[in-house]
């Protein structure tokens, strides 16, 4: 996949993986494209905690809010279907004016590293920071901000047009998603 448009729109999110690990050469690219994002005054006051055993990644997950427009939890991935990769952003606060859009542009950049390489996303903003701060064991200055789950996708996901102002994705019997997005001529004005 090396046409970075074709990389960025079909950038999806999965919540469902299969259990090939992630290999070591593509997680170091993910984090690479962390450390190298666009930061406000090159203040880089991100951090990354990065699990990859499965133990670890379970005990992340249990912290984790799935798929909240999905009723009854049924975009919780089952144990067999977790992620098999699991960053948490952190921030550090002693770093003085640290900023969300740091955050957003390095997380864009990672999970678009790792869907260069086939490996799909899904970020995690509705995570129990506090324990997960607790599981990290992390000093007062690193708070949590942002989970990336990772792994190989279980599961398609399609993005179909925005129908009567109805945003909220779907499941189908079979797992796969379907993202309503807005066409361009509903959110673009021209000079
Ligand atoms: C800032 C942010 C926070 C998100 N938090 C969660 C989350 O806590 N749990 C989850 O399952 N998905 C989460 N997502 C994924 C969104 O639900 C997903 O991006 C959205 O439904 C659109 O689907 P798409 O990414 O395929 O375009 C988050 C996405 C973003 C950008």
């Amino acid at each position: 996949m090396d046409n970075i448009m074709n990389v960025l729109c079909t950038r999806r999110t999965f919540r469902a993986f299969t259990q090939e690990p992630v290999p070591e050469d593509v997680v170091t690219d993910i984090l690479e494209a962390g450390r190298l994002a666009n930061c406000g005054v090159n203040r880089q006051s991100l951090r990354f905690a990065v699990a990859s055993k499965p133990e670890d990644v379970a005990k992340l997950c249990e912290l984790t809010k799935w798929a909240a427009a999905i009723p009854d939890g049924a975009g919780t991935p089952a144990p067999e279907q977790r992620p098999t990769l699991y960053i948490v952003v952190l921030q550090d606060t002693s770093v003085p004016g640290h900023s969300d859009i740091d955050v957003g542009i390095a997380v864009a950049s990672m999970t678009t590293a790792a869907w260069a390489k086939g490996v799909g996303s899904c970020i995690i903003g509705t995570l129990h920071r506090e324990k997960t701060a607790q599981l990290l064991g992390l000093p007062e200055n690193l708070q949590v901000h942002t989970g990336i789950a990772f792994g190989y996708p279980a599961h398609k996901s399609t993005v179909v047009p925005l129908e009567d102002g109805h945003k909220n994705y779907w499941r189908d019997e079979n797992g796969d998603y379907f993202v309503p997005k807005y066409a361009l001529e509903d959110i673009v004005r021209y000079l």
